[in-house]
């Protein structure tokens, strides 16, 4: 199965960190174009490939490590999905200017962390993105923790949880091997509907909880 990261900020540049921390390839693209990525594939060693945002989306495991205000932009008008499997590790939070009015709106609780919440109205997270891949199996994973610690999945003789959810058993089955390969533990969260909402940021009751499972 190859591997696509759609993104090489934050999360996608620390996913690419923890799958070259095994040796498992992949191709990450960003905005800019390969060529800005030649000092993040150097650190990272040979697995870890640097393609244009086509190239990352043409593998059978497409990562979307985008902020959720690009995401209908970046993800519609890729080649045809035809069953691939798009990971899911978008959060639906607007990033703040600081110095906008939106920074300092005291209706907001989460200006204090320069987001804002993304008004989904009655649909769930994934259920808009996948909207915008049409075709494709979606895995909402990846999400709920705080970047940093994604390359740190073993930690005080146990491993850090990684919950994932979906509606595909088979491409959920997928995303739980590269899980469990990267040195975290899976815990399945159920469909997207269910699993999606309790892992995601800002409001989810499993968001940002950092689990370890002592072995
Ligand atoms: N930061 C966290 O701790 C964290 C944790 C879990 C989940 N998340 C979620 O992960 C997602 C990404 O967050 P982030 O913090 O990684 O954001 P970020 O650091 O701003 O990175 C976003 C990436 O998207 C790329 N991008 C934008 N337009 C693109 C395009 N047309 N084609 C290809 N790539 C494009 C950007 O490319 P350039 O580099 O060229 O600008 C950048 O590499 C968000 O939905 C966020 O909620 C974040």
């Amino acid at each position: 199965m190859s591997i696509g990261i759609i993104g090489s900020g934050a999360l996608g540049s620390n996913v690419a960190r923890a799958l070259a921390k095994k040796g498992i390839a992949a191709t990450i693209s960003n905005s800019r174009g390969p060529e800005s990525l030649a000092s993040l594939v150097q650190e990272l060693g040979p697995s870890i490939k640097a393609g244009t945002t086509a190239e990352a989306a043409s593998a059978d495991i497409v990562f979307a490590a985008v902020r959720w205000t690009d995401a209908e932009k970046v993800l519609s008008g890729l080649p045809a999905w035809n069953g691939r499997i798009v990971v899911d590790g978008t959060n639906p939070v607007e990033f703040l200017d600081p110095n906008s009015p939106d920074a300092k709106d005291p209706t907001n609780p989460l200006a204090a962390y320069g987001i804002k919440a993304v008004d989904l109205g009655d649909k769930y997270s994934s259920e808009v993105i996948s909207q915008f891949v049409p075709g494709a199996r979606v895995v909402k994973a990846f999400n709920h923790l705080g970047v940093n610690v994604l390359s740190e999945p073993e930690v005080a003789g146990g491993k850090r949880v990684l919950f994932y959810s979906g509606d595909d058993a088979d491409a959920k089955a997928e995303v739980r091997k590269i899980i469990e390969d990267i040195g975290f533990s899976p815990v399945d969260l159920g469909s997207l509907d269910v699993g999606g909402p309790l892992a995601s940021l800002p409001f989810g009751s499993l968001a940002a909880q950092n689990f370890i499972k002592i072995q």
